[in-house]
């Protein structure tokens, strides 16, 4: 979060609110997100897009109604990829058109439901969901425009579980591989356009791609751009018709440590317009409009996790654990990628020596890890709270009720005033569903 300053004692102080007056407040651990921050990037993005193109904002990195509502204000739009999220999206006055259905197994109530809301995209990822997404368009009289996603062949440069253009994983139709359709030349995505052309119930807009995600080298988007337009180009030689969108899907990495790199949107939005640009430009094409879908890069630095040291534990000659009130349950990105975080002391100062330290939750797993190696002062106690940056994205929308663990609120602060966003879970809210 941009706003965070150290005040008081050395406490630190978020969107002018001392964080030891929040968790007095809010309790912890808390997912304290900064509004004007994330306003401030949302607006970032539209800024450096321009009117040509379209933001689409990632809903599965972190979405409640006051998220989509700033969304909506700042003038973006959104990417669901649930009956879940389309849901949330609506209730909080999303238009639809400005709403994109993703997924790879979309259940015909969920499809069902984004025809009826008349939203302004359906991603199709398989040659089933073409037809069911006819099927269905047809059945309610609509005319649905949809995308295809198709799998580029790019290498991204990331976890295996979030890298997701390489040809041997469960997204989208490749454009290579030629192979599965040897009659008809070029690989299934081309193969998914003609049967989507033959279509009357669905109106094909454009070409989808999304390689990846925490991505750095902007050189897997470049590829990806190139391969896109060459397939607009070789369906406009086959079809006659000029496709008016492409998509590039998210993934821009952000800074988790103080390594990390990340390339700022104008830059981002300046080479994938290049490459579009160029790339049209040698194949005839009129350039198609744009659109991303950056989830992490817009809410990921906009939230910390607000923890409180329970225990501590000194393994002579190795490490001290520090154990939080939270953990896997409410970040499992540390266990499930590895991922990276940081973590500092901010309820008070300390000029203690540091300690190596590994930050770990209160579940009952040993891979229940926050933090796997971080310096905390060696004067920290219980009672010390502690926050760890670039929890916006994934760590809410990931949080789980392992051990029973009631799921932490989302705390939105804002010019020195602070309101729940998504609320504690309770016991009575885990009871209510036990109804055996
Ligand atoms: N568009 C599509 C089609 C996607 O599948 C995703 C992410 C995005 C956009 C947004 O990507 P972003 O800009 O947030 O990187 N749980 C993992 C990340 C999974 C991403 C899945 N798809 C993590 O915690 O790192």
């Amino acid at each position: 979060a941009r706003t965070v300053r150290r005040g008081d004692e050395g406490a630190v102080t978020v969107g002018g609110l001392d964080v030891r007056e929040l968790a007095e407040e809010f309790g912890t651990p808390a997912y304290v997100l900064d509004e004007t921050d994330f306003r401030a990037r949302c607006r970032a993005w539209r800024e450096a897009f321009g009117p040509g193109a379209d933001v689409f904002y990632a809903g599965k990195a972190f979405l409640s109604r006051a998220v989509v509502r700033w969304l909506h204000e700042e003038g973006l739009n959104l990417d669901v990829c649930s009956g879940g999220e389309l849901a949330t999206a609506l209730a909080a006055g999303m238009p639809a058109e400005r709403i994109a259905l993703h997924g790879n197994n979309k259940s015909t109530e969920e499809i069902t439901r984004a025809v009826e809301a008349g939203v302004g995209r359906i991603v199709l990822d398989s040659y089933q969901e073409i037809a069911r997404v006819a099927h269905i368009a047809k059945g309610l009289g609509r005319r649905q425009p949809v995308q295809i996603r198709v799998t580029v062949g790019v290498e991204a440069h990331t976890h295996e579980f979030i890298a997701t253009a390489h040809e041997d994983q469960k997204f989208g139709l490749a454009l290579a591989g030629g192979s599965s359709h040897p009659e008809t030349g070029g690989g299934p995505a081309a193969e998914a356009v003609r049967r989507v052309l033959m279509l009357d119930s669905l109106e094909l807009t454009g070409i989808h791609s999304h390689i990846g995600s925490q991505i750095f080298d902007m050189a897997g988007f470049e590829v990806s751009a190139r391969r896109v337009v060459g397939l607009l180009s070789q369906i406009r030689d086959e079809h006659g018709v000029e496709l008016p969108e492409i998509d590039l899907g998210g993934g821009l990495g952000i800074a988790y440590t103080p390594e990390d790199d990340p390339s700022e949107p104008h830059e981002i939005a300046k080479r994938l317009g290049d490459i579009v640009a160029r790339e049209c430009e040698a194949a005839g094409l009129a350039v198609p409009r744009l659109s991303v879908e950056p989830g992490r890069a817009i809410v990921g630095p906009t939230a910390f996790t607000l923890y409180e040291v329970g225990t501590i534990k000194e393994l002579e000659g190795l490490r001290t654990y520090v154990s939080v009130d939270g953990g896997m349950s409410d970040n499992i990105r540390t266990a499930l990628y590895d991922a990276e975080y940081s973590v500092a002391l901010v309820s008070r100062a300390s000029d203690a020596p540091p300690m190596l330290s590994r930050v770990v939750g209160k579940h009952c797993e040993s891979g229940d890890i926050v933090v796997r190696d971080a310096f905390l002062p060696a004067d920290l106690a219980p009672g010390d709270l502690l926050a760890v940056p670039a929890t916006g994205a994934y760590c809410r929308s990931m949080a789980s009720n392992y051990n029973h663990a009631l799921r932490p609120p989302v705390v939105a602060v804002a010019d020195g005033q602070a309101r729940t966003i998504v609320r504690r879970e309770t016991e009575e809210d885990l009871l209510r569903l036990d109804v055996g």
